[in-house]
């Protein structure tokens, strides 16, 4: 198409000039940035500026796999694949690139340039530039999207990071709700909120991954957490959004004003109703946990044996509001930690310990932890949590599935036969990760009138991801072959297996067929509604995210329609 159908790239006459860019420096306080990868210093030059710094080198390859500093970076993606793997440290150490990869440091697909925002003003200013200049936005918090949609080439990259306010408010809601709430700026993470509410013995629902961000993607895609399964999806927690909108508009989003886009921002799209600068959530009285750590380490028909009743019963965990945080591999399980909120060890045992019965009686291997029971759930968190699998800085390609509880009630054996099959198609390639939980246990929303996440999410057995780990540095061709395998091989043999089921739009594949049905279903159409409203110009685009049909990112990297 002609170049008045794309966002305007660096490789277009139509981009702006240093001199308007330094104009844009200015208005944003000196918070531009030109975009130099931190593995730079790994390497000798970066758009031929030398870059080589043996000992910076060292530490960036010290910190690459630390999920709290890569949240801090300004543009790099943690799943490293979705900047091309471009400049990334040798974590061997000896500096330069990972051993069998070029020794160059490239653009990759990363932006080149970044607005470190800290306050509304300076994403206003960052959006009305865009949209003035047509370029592409990016918004970028954590980094941590394994779906790639905060980065992305040629594009002005908002960083909202750095808004990291947290304000409790112990006034009830109105609504008979038993807590108070919590403001956070755009850039909070979990880790920021969680110890600060436990110390005032208050729970607020976050992710099971302290690095997440609250108010960025985990919201405006759903969220789920361990304690879903009494306080419903993430998006239902939040009560108010401050949000710059396509036209620079700083405005609220609640229940009284700007009531669609309030719903919309809640579960119904990630980085496309506007950049978010603050949310509220709802805040909880502690409730005393009960937790306990279950592997399953056996080998071939044993082990998915195993597998296949502890997953078989999902709905008898769920139904008391429990959360089974699991990774799983071919010959092993761990389920580190079984989290039941509001239960007592006798409650916990009368479920739990038929299932151990089970597994003896099948001579599966496996190992339960003792039982314990804490006071409040960060006691839990900070005493049982599985934590290797927070790290960053890893080429992991990802799909994922939203498994209803009917699914596993008819096919349960089915999905754990499609789960072995997947598995065995790529040895050694295909890891799982997932989540037992339902967020409609107690939060039906039968007309989603709270949250715009797919009906789906109020059924919900397993939450699960997988991995797939590809060779080092590919190119073009490799990539495209590595992302046919997850869609068409991994994802279609757990799709067949599980009809009646969707896809988390943060936890799944970036390339799901028909996902506006996968992610959304029959809330999709108004929440196109309310994003054409919103922005009618696309000045938002995230791929895979609401409204972003028009658009795609061609060859040459260039966003158009
Ligand atoms: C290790 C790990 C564990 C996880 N565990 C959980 C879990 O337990 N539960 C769960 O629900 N999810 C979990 N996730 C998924 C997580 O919720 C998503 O990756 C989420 O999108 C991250 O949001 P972010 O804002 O922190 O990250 P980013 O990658 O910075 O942003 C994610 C998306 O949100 C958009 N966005 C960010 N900020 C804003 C804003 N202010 N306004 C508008 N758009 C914005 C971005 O453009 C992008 O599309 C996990 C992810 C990882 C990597
Ligand atoms: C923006 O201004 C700051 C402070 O003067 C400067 O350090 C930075 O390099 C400038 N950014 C760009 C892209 O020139
Ligand atoms: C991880 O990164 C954060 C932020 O840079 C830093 O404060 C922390 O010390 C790092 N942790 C480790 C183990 O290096
Ligand atoms: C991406 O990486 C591959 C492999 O290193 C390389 O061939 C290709 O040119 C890179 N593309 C960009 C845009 O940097
Ligand atoms: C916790 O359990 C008690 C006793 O069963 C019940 O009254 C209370 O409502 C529960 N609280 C939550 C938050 O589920
Ligand atoms: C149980 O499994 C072990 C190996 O894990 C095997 O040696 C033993 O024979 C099995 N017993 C039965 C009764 O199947």
């Amino acid at each position: 198409g002609s170049s008045s159908q794309c966002k305007c790239s660096p490789v277009d006459p139509c981009w702006p000039s240093n001199q308007k860019w330094s104009s844009l420096n200015q208005t944003v306080g000196g918070r531009l940035q030109r975009v130099i990868p931190p593995g730079a210093v790994c390497y000798d030059s970066f758009n031929g500026i030398p870059t080589a710094d043996p000992a910076k080198c060292a530490a960036v390859a010290s910190q690459w796999t630390n999920s709290t500093w890569m949240a801090d970076q300004a543009t790099i993606p943690m799943t490293t694949h979705f900047s091309n793997n471009t400049c990334e440290p040798n974590l061997a150490g000896g500096g330069g690139p990972p051993a069998g990869c070029p020794n160059q440091c490239l653009q990759g697909f990363l932006s080149p340039y970044v607005i470190l925002a800290e306050n509304a003003n300076h994403i206003k200013a960052g959006v009305n530039f865009a949209q003035q200049n047509n370029l592409r936005i990016v918004i970028r918090n954590t980094g941590h999207d394994f779906m790639g949609r905060s980065s992305g080439w040629g594009a002005l990259v908002i960083n909202t990071h750095r808004l990291n306010s947290i304000q409790f408010d112990s006034k009830r809601l109105s609504d008979g709700h038993t807590g108070g709430t919590v403001k956070v700026g755009a850039g909070v993470m979990f880790q920021d909120v969680y110890p600060k509410a436990w110390a005032r013995n208050l729970d607020v629902l976050g992710g099971e991954c302290p690095t997440v961000g609250m108010a960025g993607g985990f919201v405006q895609g759903g969220g789920q957490g361990p304690l879903s399964g009494i306080y419903g999806v993430g998006s239902d927690q939040a009560v108010s959004f401050d949000v710059v909108l396509a036209n620079g508009d700083l405005v609220t989003a609640n229940d009284k004003k700007n009531s669609d886009l309030f719903w919309a921002l809640k579960g119904g799209g990630m980085g496309t109703f506007g950049i978010v600068t603050s949310a509220t959530f709802k805040t909880y009285p502690t409730v005393p946990v009960v937790g306990m750590t279950l592997i399953i380490a056996d080998q071939g028909d044993k082990f998915w044996e195993g597998v296949r009743i502890w997953y078989t019963q999902a709905s008898k965990y769920t139904e008391k509001g429990m959360y089974h945080w699991y990774s799983m591999a071919d010959g092993f399980l761990q389920v580190q930690p079984m989290v039941a909120p509001n239960l007592t060890v006798a409650e916990f045992n009368a479920v739990i310990n038929p299932l151990l019965a089970q597994l003896t009686a099948a001579n599966v291997s496996y190992t339960a932890s003792p039982v314990q029971s804490f006071p409040k759930f960060g006691d839990l968190y900070e005493a049982m949590w599985e934590k290797t699998h927070w790290a960053s800085g890893a080429s992991i390609y990802w799909g994922g599935r939203m498994v209803s509880q009917r699914d596993v009630r008819e096919r349960g054996d089915d999905i754990v036969a499609a789960y072995r099959a997947m598995s065995d198609k790529y040895p050694g390639q295909v890891l799982f990760g997932g989540h037992l939980v339902n967020p409609g246990n107690k939060v039906k929303d039968p007309q989603q009138k709270i949250s715009a996440v797919h009906p789906v999410w109020r059924d919900t057995a397993d939450i699960e991801v997988f991995l797939y780990l590809p060779p080092p540095c590919q190119n073009a061709e490799q990539r495209a072959e590595t992302e046919r395998r997850v869609t068409y091989e991994l994802s279609s043999l757990l799709r067949d297996a599980t009809p009646n089921s969707a896809v988390y739009p943060n936890e799944g594949d970036i390339n799901e067929p028909n996902w506006q049905s996968a992610f959304w279903g029959s809330v999709y159409p108004k929440v196109l509604k309310i994003k054409k409203k919103y922005d009618p110009k696309d000045v938002f685009w995230a791929k895979a995210s609401t409204g972003s049909e028009g658009w795609a990112v061609r060859d040459d990297l260039k966003l158009c329609k």
